[in-house]
């Protein structure tokens, strides 16, 4: 491993890959670590143009311009790539400590270890694996980033709704009691969906246009969820919907509480975790009358609409939480590097 500022690739420069250099920039670009490097499918004019200009987030806040292969931000050279497989980047003379690998199309072991025989120390995830065992660990930034111990060589952030989702239902366990779970995520379009119907995915909705429906998706979140909270395995049931808007998404989760409870103790709880703790700056809470444009560009993981906390029953709960999908996602991503890199530094 390199001394500080430890050196990072990004793996695929879409919506998350470009959320997340643009974070990295607009939290005052880390003297832990630089991006120094992307690798995408992408031309270079296509890679300037998309980082300036971004219909979801606006402007990128600084000077950006292509010279070469380089792509210059403020005055940081990174090295544009535009190479179609991990095997054929070398990451080792790139001196490279950490690849965010944004791409989507890597989801087993043996996918990261192609990134690992091509010099790459350390390969993060920005999505959950196939199973548990494709990585060494599952992070959820706030719930158990401790366990990382600096030997991981594959480790995945989880999904965006993973981390909404877990630091609520943890909290909301310890405190009052969960017995059954029930989630739908309703969530704005992805890359995933075409404009018009088209040809597109094994999932048969995603071949219909994402801005005519609102369009019922398959979704892993539950497993997700059982990986990091396994105390709630098999009491858990979660769909999805894709709704016609550009960002931000939210999850309507159901919970049959274990004891009787209110709507003013389970905001009470959710409240005080946002205020202090191990989740300010992670979580956040709200009674105000929000619409999802508000939650744009929000580095939350999480913001609870207490103003939507309703209880019948009085054992079932229903809950509305926010969450940017991109930002507070791509935020995740460089707090699980930034702690997963000073860990490996701590161990050597
Ligand atoms: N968007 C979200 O809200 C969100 C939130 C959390 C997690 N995620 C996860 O993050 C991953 C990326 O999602 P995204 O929304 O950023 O997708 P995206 O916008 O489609 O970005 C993926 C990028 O990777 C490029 N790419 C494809 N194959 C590649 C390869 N072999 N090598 C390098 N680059 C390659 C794509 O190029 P082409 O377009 O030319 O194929 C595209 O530019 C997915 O696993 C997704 O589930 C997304």
């Amino acid at each position: 491993m390199s001394n500080p500022p430890y050196r990072v690739a990004l793996n695929g420069y879409g919506r998350i890959g470009r959320c997340v250099l643009r974070a990295h920039y607009e939290r005052g670009a880390s003297a832990e670590f630089r991006i120094v490097a992307l690798n995408d499918l992408a031309d270079q004019a296509s890679v300037e143009y998309l980082t300036r200009f971004d219909s979801t987030h606006g402007r990128f806040p600084g000077a950006v311009r292509v010279e070469g292969d380089r792509l210059c931000l403020n005055g940081d050279a990174l090295q544009v790539l535009r190479v179609p497989t991990p095997e054929a980047v070398d990451w080792a003379a790139l001196g490279i400590d950490l690849v965010l690998e944004c791409s989507g199309v890597y989801h087993s072991r043996a996918d990261g270890e192609r990134f690992l025989r091509a010099g790459a120390p350390r390969v993060l995830f920005s999505q959950p694996m196939a199973s548990e065992h494709d990585v060494d660990a599952t992070i959820v930034y706030g719930v158990n980033q401790q366990r990382l111990a600096g030997d991981e060589k594959l480790v995945s952030n989880a999904s965006c709704t993973t981390n909404c989702s877990v630091p609520l239902l943890k909290l909301l366990n310890e405190a009052i009691g969960l017995e059954y779970i029930s989630i739908t995520t309703i969530h704005s379009a992805m890359n995933d969906q075409p404009v018009i119907d088209a040809y597109h995915h094994e999932d048969l909705r995603r071949t219909r246009s994402a801005f005519q429906s609102v369009i019922p998706v398959s979704t892993g979140l539950a497993r997700g969820i059982e990986r990091l909270l396994p105390e709630l395995s098999g009491r858990i049931q979660a769909k999805a919907v894709r709704v016609p808007t550009l960002n931000v998404s939210c999850l309507d989760i159901t919970l049959q509480t274990a004891r009787d409870t209110s709507a003013e103790e389970v905001n009470r709880v959710l409240r005080r975790a946002a205020e202090q703790g191990p989740l300010q700056g992670l979580l956040d809470y709200t009674e105000l009358p929000h619409a999802s444009c508000d939650f744009n560009h929000d580095p939350h993981s999480a913001i609870v609409d207490g103003s939507q906390t309703r209880v019948s029953g009085p054992r079932l709960v229903n809950l509305l939480a926010w969450f940017d999908n991109e930002w507070g996602f791509a935020n995740r991503m460089l707090d699980v590097a930034s702690h997963w890199l000073s860990v490996a530094a701590a161990r050597q």
